[in-house]
């Protein structure tokens, strides 16, 4: 029997995981099965136990799911546990399930390597305090910004958030209406709602004067309005499909043992994305 993996999540329909890792297995020559799987939101756990008593060998795990894999987990990764959440659930020699987190360095290497934008020295604000921003905001302090301000519609959950991280780093948090009196080199966008679609205003001067980056983790047929705001702007711009295909890759190096070239999946998923 083939070695079996999925992605577990609610919805999944969407998810074009299977497609990036079936492009990485032929990419390099590794015969697996990777399915996509529907999940009851109520039986997380139950449908993680069939799939690893079914002889699975790692799982994806995706929306709503993630916090709850990363309690699932038999042990859990430095950086799956400081993202409280786990993207990826593997079965160890000895039966055990492990839980990591890929999505930071999934954003850091899309930014960094697919984008060649820098990280460091530069004046980082990060919308949104949600679980996303959770699993990255490790990874990009390691990255040395000069600064970083996580900006949130409820401030008391940022400022919950950035607690676990204050011993590090100094981290400001502030609501969007506290944000005109700053400008920044990078600008992520970690919030689940597509939020100048509701309605938002981002004051303009938030943007400093040159080389301004603009990311959301978020992608999709239509490019967000964040992203329009940010063009009209002036500023270089990026969506979250190379963050996807990245901490796809990840789970793949983690599986498999080698590293799929990343770029001609993004290509690929591009291309269905603008024809879809
Ligand atoms: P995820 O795990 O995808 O990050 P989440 O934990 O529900 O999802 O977090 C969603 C993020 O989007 C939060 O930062 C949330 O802001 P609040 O903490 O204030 O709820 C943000 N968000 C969702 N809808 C929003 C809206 N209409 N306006 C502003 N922020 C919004």
């Amino acid at each position: 029997m083939l070695d079996q993996y999925a992605v577990f999540g609610n919805p999944i329909k969407h998810s074009y995981s299977p497609i990036i890792h079936e492009e990485f297995a032929s990419q390099t020559k590794q015969r697996l099965i990777y399915k996509r799987e529907l999940v009851p939101i109520e039986s997380f756990a139950a449908s993680v136990d069939k799939f690893f008593r079914g002889g699975g060998l790692g799982l994806n795990v995706t929306l709503p799911f993630k916090t709850e894999a990363h309690d699932y987990a038999d042990i859990v990764t430095d950086r799956a546990l400081l993202a409280g959440a786990a993207n990826i659930l593997s079965r160890m020699p000895n039966g055990d399930i492990c839980g990591d987190n890929s999505d930071g360095i999934g954003l850091i290497t899309d930014i960094k390597i697919n984008l060649g934008w820098k990280i460091r020295s530069k004046r980082v604000l990060v919308l949104g305090a949600g679980g996303a921003v959770r699993g990255v905001l490790k990874p990009l302090l390691q990255e040395n910004p000069r600064s970083i301000v996580i900006a949130n519609r409820t401030v008391k959950k940022a400022d919950a958030l950035v607690k676990a991280f204050q011993d590090q780093f100094e981290i400001s948090v502030c609501g969007y209406d506290n944000l005109c009196s700053r400008s920044f080199d990078l600008i992520i966008n970690g919030t689940s709602a597509g939020l100048l679609e509701k309605g938002l205003r981002l004051p303009d001067r938030i943007l400093s004067t040159e080389n301004i980056a603009c990311y959301d983790m978020m992608y999709g047929e239509k490019q967000s309005a964040f992203l329009d705001w940010a063009v009209l702007r002036g500023a270089d711009i990026a969506d979250g499909l190379g963050m996807l295909v990245e901490q796809a890759a990840e789970s793949f190096f983690i599986w498999r043992g080698v590293r799929p070239q990343t770029e001609p999946v993004i290509k690929l998923l591009r291309e269905m994305l603008n024809t879809s």
